[in-house]
């Protein structure tokens, strides 16, 4: 066929991925390895471990994507690498690797922003979906409302002023004993609990102040947990329903700012929360726009959505330069 083939590489956080995607939305394979059991004991992400578990699977993963396939490193037509932002160490172990890749086969590289590819991965199942579209990120590291005017045009409408949307689960996890990660665990925990136990805040909600804000909502939780009047299946629940409605009316702003809007679209690790999705598909609704939610394993941290951002750039002839460094930090 006359499509082109993207190898992927994700390592910006703690998981460590490799996948070969098509330019006409063909998943020819895909692997994903996590670490969850090395952080665990530490209760969050460890960067230094991160990086070394990163330096030992990737290349192995790039050979079983590849082999999955049925296909040589010859035959890609590039390799899209996440440059930033994350933690620099394991960024450095995707980039570097995509480097040596392209140095050694010939083929471009394409430095991927892991927000891009976390942005642009709805369209990768959804063929339908076109631009502009209003794109709730929300992840470990970030919360943001995005406008996707096209491929490189992004317009960020909010953010957090402290705590990322998913950073507030992981932490409350902490808080109640939930174990790592935090986000599952909450969720889980919040099904067997009353959402309407405990009146926690919602901070900013209301407020014509377009952006996010969760450390107070974490600090209310815990001085909850403290009081030890409330089951954690009630102060999960109520935790997350706080969330919803803060993320519901954050967009809803969003939505009036933007009214040229084709479509909502949720994307990043805390998307794949059930109680979020529901809430947003009924503001979508409400709205008359369609609701676009990945599946979950589209929506935690993977390497298709980064081939997938190099498959859009690769086709719009827009790879920038090979020569990028690893970036930490590095806004949309
Ligand atoms: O996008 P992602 O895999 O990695 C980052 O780029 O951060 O997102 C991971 C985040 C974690 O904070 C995790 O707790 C959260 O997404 N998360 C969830 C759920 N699954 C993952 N948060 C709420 N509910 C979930 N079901
Ligand atoms: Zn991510």
């Amino acid at each position: 066929s006359s499509s082109a083939i993207i190898l992927g590489l994700e390592s910006s956080c703690d998981e460590t991925a490799a996948a070969l995607v098509a330019t006409d939305r063909r998943i020819l394979a895909q692997r994903i390895a996590g670490q969850e059991e090395a952080h665990r004991p530490f209760g969050g992400v460890v960067p230094e471990i991160a990086a070394r578990a990163h330096v030992e699977v990737l290349a192995p993963l790039i050979s079983q994507v590849m082999n999955e396939a049925g296909m040589q490193l010859d035959q890609v037509d590039a390799i899209a690498a996440t440059a930033g932002p994350g933690l620099i160490g394991g960024v450095m172990v995707g980039l570097v690797t995509g480097k040596a890749l392209s140095l050694a086969t010939g083929k471009p590289l394409i430095a991927i922003n892991h927000l891009e590819g976390h942005a642009l991965s709805p369209r990768l199942v959804e063929p339908e979906l076109g631009f502009p579209y209003l794109l709730l990120l929300a992840s470990g590291g970030h919360c943001q409302l995005l406008a996707v005017d096209g491929v490189g045009c992004y317009r960020r409408l909010a953010t957090t002023i402290d705590d990322a949307a998913g950073e507030a689960f992981d932490k409350v996890a902490k808080i109640l004993g939930l174990g790592f990660p935090g986000g599952p665990a909450v969720e889980r925990a919040a099904r067997q609990g009353d959402s309407r136990a405990v009146a926690f805040p919602r901070p900013l909600v209301g407020s014509g102040e377009p952006h996010f804000s969760f450390a107070g909502l974490k600090s209310a939780v815990l001085r909850a947990a403290e009081a030890g009047a409330h089951g954690r299946e009630d102060l999960a629940a109520s935790f997350q329903q706080a969330v919803v409605d803060c993320l519901i009316d954050r967009t809803r702003l969003a939505l009036e700012a933007m009214p040229e809007a084709t479509a909502l679209v949720v994307a990043g690790g805390v998307a794949s929360n059930q109680a979020i999705r529901t809430a947003l598909g009924a503001l979508a609704d409400a709205q008359g726009l369609p609701f676009i939610a990945p599946p979950g394993w589209l929506c935690t941290d993977n390497a298709a959505m980064i081939a997938w951002a190099g498959a859009e750039r690769f086709g719009l002839g827009l790879m920038g330069e090979a020569d990028v460094a690893a970036r930490a930090r590095w806004p949309l």
